[in-house]
């Protein structure tokens, strides 16, 4: 047998997602069941709402995704499932469901780190060559990732606080802007001037690490004095200025690892991916120094299966397989 199907499983925080992949790279389907209306009058992911969710959906889009690719049970090699890291009550969901169809079906199981999965979205796009760094960003992570070789990861640095889709987020409730509030400043951010200047949190000299709290905090400061000397600011400012320090930062770390390491291929992974001043930025630096960026397209970037298929691919092959003692883990380590 030369093809490898998979089919993946990703239920670790607001999307409930399946998709079959062949071969690691080929997506047959990739269906994804958004909760973002559920949540958004909360501000922010309701652990409990998004469990019920996961419960509700999970059976009809693995269904779904099998009959959009066009496959029945018997020809998947193996299931895919997001292990952690993620909200516990939700990892679970999906890790209960790919073991219940594992048993049923009487396929492999594959665990797999939710990071490996957007790091392995790019993989879909163009395939994977090493050594290579990772810029990882999105509502729960901030991660630079060294790999120098498949299923190989060292994470060179990590933010301390806030993830950077969290800093986002908060920045754009302070504003006012419904959630998730990352596409909103993005958008106000290409209008406004950076005429604040805010913090660049560099740490210490050598770190790769990052911090974003201090940042949101300075906007927050930075709205209420203005306030009480009778200025203010238009929010394309506040945006483009918050803005252009998280880029700043992203950038000038990430590029600075990159040559540091020696990589000729920088890829870029998570929600944040979608950011357009993130994606300018880096993709003018990586052309000065000349090396290779992937970016995957948005659906690849924000939370799905068809990520968690492609890397579990790679695990299948190696076989790394797990087994009914299989459980979510919140906290799960790279
Ligand atoms: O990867 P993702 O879908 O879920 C997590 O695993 O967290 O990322 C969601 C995050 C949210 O914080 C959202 O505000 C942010 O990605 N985001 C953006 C943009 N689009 C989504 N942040 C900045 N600019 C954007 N264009
Ligand atoms: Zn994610």
């Amino acid at each position: 047998k030369t093809n490898t199907l998979i089919l993946g499983i990703e239920t670790s925080c607001d999307e409930t997602s399946a998709a079959v992949v062949k071969n690691g790279r080929e997506v047959l389907s990739n269906i994804v069941s958004s909760q973002i209306d559920s949540h958004k009058r909360f501000g922010g992911v309701v652990p409990e709402i998004a469990s019920r969710h996961h419960v509700e959906q999970v059976t009809y889009i693995v269904e779904e995704a099998l009959e959009t690719a066009g496959i029945t049970p018997d020809e998947l090699d193996a299931i895919a499932v997001t292990e952690g890291p993620g909200l516990v009550g939700a990892l679970l969901i999906g890790v209960n469901a790919a073991k219940a169809l594992a048993f049923a079906w009487n396929k492999p199981l594959v665990a797999v780190h939710h990071i490996a999965g957007h790091i392995y979205a790019n993989h879909i796009v163009d395939e994977l060559t090493f050594p290579l760094l990772s810029l990882v960003v999105s509502g729960g992570h901030t991660e630079l990732i060294y790999m120098k070789d498949h299923v190989s990861y060292e994470v060179i640095g990590e933010t301390r606080d806030d993830a950077v889709g969290e800093a986002y987020d908060k920045v754009a409730r302070t504003l006012g802007l419904p959630y998730p509030g990352g596409p909103h400043i993005d958008r106000l951010a290409q209008i406004g001037e950076p005429v604040i200047n805010l913090p660049r949190a560099w740490l210490e000299e050598g770190s790769y690490d990052f911090s974003f709290s201090g940042l949101k905090s300075a906007v927050i400061n930075t709205l209420h004095n203005a306030k009480q000397r009778g200025e203010s600011w238009s929010n394309e400012e506040i945006a483009a200025s918050f803005q252009a320090s998280v880029v700043d930062v992203l950038v000038t770390k990430t590029l600075k690892a990159v040559e540091e390491k020696g990589v000729e291929r920088l890829v870029l992974a998570g929600g944040v991916a979608a950011n357009k001043g993130l994606r300018e930025a880096l993709t003018a630096a990586c052309e000065k120094v000349g090396i290779t960026l992937t970016i995957p397209p948005i659906a690849l970037c924000t939370d799905n299966a068809a990520m968690i298929a492609a890397a579990g691919t790679f695990l299948f092959n190696k076989g790394c397989l797990a087994d009914e003692r299989l459980n979510g883990q919140a906290g799960l380590k790279l």
